[in-house]
C-alpha cells in the first residue's frame, strides 16, 4: 500500500493519522467525562488531568501535521451517484472534524495557560509542556475571563465532537452496509478497492 493518497484509496499515511487521532480523540472524550466527575478531594484527579491534557496535546501536534498532509496530498474522491445534499453535508462533515480535532485541544491548552492556577503540562511524566506566553505577567482579574471564555469554548465544542462522532460512524456504516461502496474500505488497511469512486 502506498503511503500517499490515489484516486482509489487512502495512504498508509492518512490512514494512520485517522486512526490514531480517532482513537486518542475517543480515549480523551472519556477521560474529559470521567475527570469532571471527580471530587476535589480525590488523590488522583491531578494525575488524570495531566494525562487528559497530555492525549490532547498529542492529538493538537498530530491534527496539524494531518491538516497539512490534506492540504499537499488530495483525498480520493466522494463516491459517484450520491446527491447533492449527501455530498454536500459528507464535505462539511470532513472540513468540520478538521477544524474541530484541531480547535478543541488548542482551547482546552489557551485555557489552561490562562488558568490563574498557572499550572503546567507534565507530557506523559516526560517533560513540562509550556503554557502560551501570552498571558504571563497578566493580573487573576485579567486572565479570569480569557480563562473562562476558553474553557466554554473547550466544553462546547468537545461536546460537538461527541455529537458528531458518532454521526460520522454511522455515515461510514450506511456507505458500506446500504450503498455498499468503497467509503468505508479504502480507509481500511490491508483491503482491496477497485473503484475509483
Ligand atoms: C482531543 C482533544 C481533547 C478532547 C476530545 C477533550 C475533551 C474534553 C471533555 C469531553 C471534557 C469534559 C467536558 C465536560 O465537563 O462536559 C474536557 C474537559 C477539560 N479539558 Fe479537554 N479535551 C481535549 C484536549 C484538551 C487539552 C489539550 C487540554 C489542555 C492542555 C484540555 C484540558 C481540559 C480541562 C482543564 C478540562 C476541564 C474543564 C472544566 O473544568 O470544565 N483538554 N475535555
Amino acid at each position: 500500500m502506498a503511503a500517499r493518497n490515489d484516486q482509489y484509496r487512502y495512504g498508509t499515511v492518512a490512514m494512520g493519522f485517522h486512526w490514531l487521532i480517532a482513537l486518542l480523540v475517543i480515549a480523551n472524550i472519556c477521560v474529559g467525562l470521567y475527570m469532571g466527575d471527580l471530587p476535589r478531594s480525590d488523590p488522583m484527579k491531578f494525575q488524570i488531568f495531566q494525562i487528559h491534557k497530555s492525549i490532547g496535546l498529542t492529538v493538537l501536534a498530530l491534527s496539524v501535521l494531518r491538516v497539512l498532509w490534506r492540504v499537499i496530498n488530495p483525498v480520493p474522491p466522494i463516491p459517484r451517484g450520491m446527491s447533492a445534499p449527501l455530498t454536500f453535508s459528507a464535505k462539511a462533515m470532513h472540513w468540520l472534524f478538521y477544524f474541530l480535532i484541531v480547535a478543541v485541544p488548542l482551547a482546552g491548552w489557551i485555557m489552561v495557560s490562562a488558568s490563574p492556577l498557572g499550572n503546567g503540562t507534565s507530557f506523559f511524566g516526560l517533560f513540562v509542556w509550556p503554557n502560551l506566553p501570552f498571558f504571563t505577567g497578566m493580573t487573576r482579574e485579567a486572565l479570569h475571563p480569557v480563562h473562562e471564555t476558553f474553557e466554554t469554548a473547550h466544553v462546547f465544542l468537545a461536546w460537538s465532537m461527541i455529537v458528531l462522532v458518532p454521526l460520522h460512524v454511522a455515515a461510514a456504516l450506511y456507505h458500506h452496509f446500504l450503498r455498499r461502496d468503497d467509503v468505508l474500505r479504502r480507509m481500511l488497511p490491508g483491503t482491496h478497492v477497485t473503484d475509483p469512486a
